[in-house]
């Protein structure tokens, strides 16, 4: 909460008092039923033996029918605290009562699964949610997905993924939201909120767990569960961040990360997990490793054997092991050898009791499916659809190719892999996804086209990755005989996600090829591109007249993207992560430090302009690459519309703040263009002299706003000192006096500029 202003009117300070005496009636009646609750965790404790504690602490994996039998007896031993992938309510069910009913202490399972971005009806990858900017939407999304996966007795999905990455070769980019701490870190709130709702023990409300904790998104060369190496500056001030806003925005759990991280694997690791999760930031949920990341300890080379790793993710802070058991096979012997407190075993098991507390399983294990709405119903269609149009980005729209008009066009070409694949545009991790439910893009222009336009379509190419080009000359001929040429290219879903990392992020198989052949035909080109994460397009760039991006968009994917595609809407998306020219740039992104010898336009020399026999010299040098200069191929926050947008009369309120103070920054944004449309208005702030070196851009804030044709609006916005602390050379967060540069704008290179001190 930020501090009120000192002169509050009359009217506003009766309201306000009132707002107090709920709040503190609330607060009081939520610390009654924290108490209530830490009572109940602790006389249940009193009452459980070693093995069914450590029974708490065992996760399992049983799919398919024979799960009942085959979990039963263990369950009714109290050897099981949670499964996962157990997917039918029915034998959801049936454990839940012989956990309840036939167990010692009636303790019941938490049912996990990967819920990432919908269960049967399908939101854009996370990459592309954040591409949308705007937080509500990830929110009723994730509401919609908790809904849904609630059917089938599921009350705990393992998300969000918020690992921040700066690398398109690594497959899980898909999954997370981007490069950006702040943009991740809203979108990390919103999600938990969407899938735990305002009231846990609802039906329909289930834990979401924040992972992979920490610093998973910088493994070595984008090579899923390679290693990572993050300072703690960098830990602190990005890597760190989205998880605490997670915990501060009451997230139930946290996953351990698989990876080697400052060389103590994540789940080994006790400096994240006991100093900086449950000291620093006090969270008293629970932590779960990653699939059977305690026995993999000893595989990194941090332990000898099971037992040992048991131990060390056990001393670390691991609440729960998903699959791999080494638990429950050697947390009792560790604790009888002493090697192990029990009082460490205790707050452990506490940790997992209270979730299953809060979540209300004890009062009510069961899933009663009649209070729940229907699968894919209306609004889940219309939110994910929402979502598809909000997250896709254009990139560029040379001499207004975009929007097409129905009205001109006598036929279109749909030509590519991408354009007819309903399980592909779903994108990864979505294990329960119905594909049935899909429209594509082709079923929706012929839609809304009906007839009055002749669509012809030729998909070229049956894979996204096929150097099969036999049908090249067909797709040439049709693009010939037609007025506009809609080319579908992109990434099958199974190129992106966990384990599936490319070195190479061009667009794979002979798809450059196909984009050149269909040039030859000299019509309007305009590329849809699916993807799981940035591609370097820039070998076709140039090659099409318009370009929309639109990530994997999920269930409702192909309305969106004809909405767009026939002005319907204006695309107003925007990039959450840097687009780079060429792979050797990576890792690149918008919050790059300064440097000694930052580079300009002026001090990049391309490598055909080097003289022979050029004498070596650094003088005047700067760092950039020689053959791909300094800058993205498209930078973070880029997104095109049909609304022509102008920024000015940038204007900072109080440009001296004290610590502690409020700055208020507002712009002008008029909309000059002949389309309604939404801007994302985005804030940087650079701090100019810091104890640590800043960054040159961060970004602060962001909004959606909704521009008519002609009019001009203007957009505040409220920047806190604290909003402005970071990391620096002791590792604690400080605000520091001084001189900053503020920008506002519709992309990260924006240079409408303004400053402002922060003085004492
Ligand atoms: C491994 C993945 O890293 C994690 O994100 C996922 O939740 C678990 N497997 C369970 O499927």
């Amino acid at each position: 909460m930020r501090p009120e202003s000192s002169t509050i009117p009359a009217l506003r300070s009766t309201l306000l008092a009132g707002f107090l005496v709920c709040l503190t009636v609330n607060d009081a009646m939520a610390d009654m039923s924290d108490q209530a609750i830490e009572r109940r965790v602790s006389e249940l404790l009193g009452q459980m033996t070693l093995e069914e504690k450590v029974g708490q602490m065992n996760q399992v994996h049983s799919e398919g029918p024979s799960a009942v039998d085959h979990l039963r007896h263990s369950i009714q031993s109290g050897n099981i605290g949670s499964i996962l992938n157990l997917v039918d309510v029915g034998a959801v069910n049936e454990l839940q009562r012989i956990a309840v009913e036939e167990s010692r202490l009636g303790i019941p399972l938490m049912v996990g699964r990967d819920v990432i971005h919908g269960f049967k009806t399908v939101m854009p990858i996370p990459l592309g949610q954040a591409a949308s900017w705007n937080p509500d939407i990830v929110r009723e999304g994730a509401r919609v997905a908790a809904l849904e996966a609630a059917t089938a007795g599921i009350n705990w999905t393992f998300a969000p993924m918020i690992d921040i990455s700066r690398d398109a070769r690594w497959g899980r980019i898909a999954e997370g939201f981007g490069e950006d701490a702040y943009l991740v870190s809203e979108m990390a709130v919103a999600m938990v909120e969407g899938f735990q709702g305002q009231d846990l023990t609802a039906p329909g409300s289930i834990a979401a767990c924040a992972k992979h904790f920490a610093g998973y998104g910088a493994v070595e060369s984008g090579r899923d569960y390679a290693t990572t190496n993050v300072s703690e500056y960098e830990m602190r001030n990005y890597y760190l961040r989205p998880f605490k806003a997670a915990v501060d925005a009451g997230v139930t759990t946290l996953m351990a990360s698989f990876a080697d991280i400052n060389g103590v694997p994540a789940t080994g690791n006790e400096f994240l997990m006991r100093q900086v999760l449950r000291d620093e930031w006090g969270f008293d949920g629970f932590v779960v490793s990653d699939w059977d990341s305690v026995r993999q300890l000893a595989i990194h080379g941090l332990t000898a054997n099971d037992r040992d790793s048991a131990l060390a993710a056990a001393t670390a802070g691991v609440d729960m092991e998903m699959f791999g058991q080494s638990y429950l096979q050697h947390l009792p012997d560790l604790v009888e050898d002493g090697s192990i407190d029990i009082a460490t075993i205790n707050a452990m098991v506490a940790n997992i009791l209270r979730a299953k507390f809060r979540l209300g399983l004890f009062e009510n294990p069961y899933t009663d499916t009649s209070g729940l709405p229907e699968i894919a119903n209306e609004h889940a269609l219309a939110t994910v659809q929402k979502a598809a149009l909000q997250s896709v980005v254009m990139l560029k729209n040379d001499h207004d190719t975009l929007p097409l008009s129905p009205e001109q066009l006598d036929s279109v070409a749909i030509i590519g892999p991408l354009a007819d694949a309903p399980y592909e545009q779903l994108g990864t991790w979505i294990f329960d996804g119905d594909r049935e439910l899909s429209v594509t893009p082709l079923q929706a222009i012929q839609d809304m086209l009906r007839k009055k336009v002749s669509v012809r379509y030729v998909r070229a190419m049956d894979t996204s990755r096929s150097r099969i080009s036999e049908a090249f000359d067909e797709a040439v001929e049709v693009a010939s005989d037609s007025d506009v040429v809609l080319l579908f290219l992109g990434e099958e879903s199974i190129l992106s996600g966990e384990a599936h990392s490319r070195a190479d992020i061009n667009l794979p198989g002979d798809q450059a090829e196909l984009v050149r052949r269909v040039r030859e035909a000299g019509k309007p080109v305009v590329a849809v591109i699916m993807a799981g994460r940035p591609l370097t397009l820039t070998n076709i760039v140039d090659q099409v007249d318009a370009i929309l991006f639109a990530w994997h968009p999920g269930t409702m994917g192909g309305p969106a993207i004809a909405d767009l595609l026939f002005g319907i809407e204006s695309p107003s998306g925007k990039l959450p992560v840097t687009f780079p020219r060429m792979v050797g740039q990576i890792p690149i992104y918008y919050n790059q430090k300064n440097t000694g010898k930052p580079p300009s336009a002026e001090t990049v020399i391309h490598i055909d302009d080097i003289d022979q026999h050029a004498p070596q010299t650094s003088f005047g040098m700067t760092a950039f690459h020689l053959d791909a200069g300094y800058t993205p191929l498209f930078a973070f926050g880029h997104g095109l519309s049909y609304g022509s947008f102008e920024y000015d009369n940038l204007r900072v309120e109080n440009p001296e703040v004290r610590p502690g103070g409020m700055l208020r920054v507002s712009v002008d944004l008029a909309n000059t263009g002949k389309a309604a449309a939404d801007e994302v208005v985005q804030l940087y702030v650079r701090d100019l002299v810091g104890n640590v070196t800043r960054p040159i851009r961060e970004l602060k804030g962001f909004r959606r706003v909704r521009v008519e044709p002609g009019e001009t609006t203007a957009v505040d916005f409220e920047l806190h000192t604290d909003d402005l602390a970071f990391y620096g050379r002791d590792h604690k967060l400080i605000t520091e006096l001084g001189d900053f540069h503020l920008w506002i704008g519709g992309s990260s290179e924006t240079d409408l500029r303004a400053e402002f001190r922060i003085v004492e």
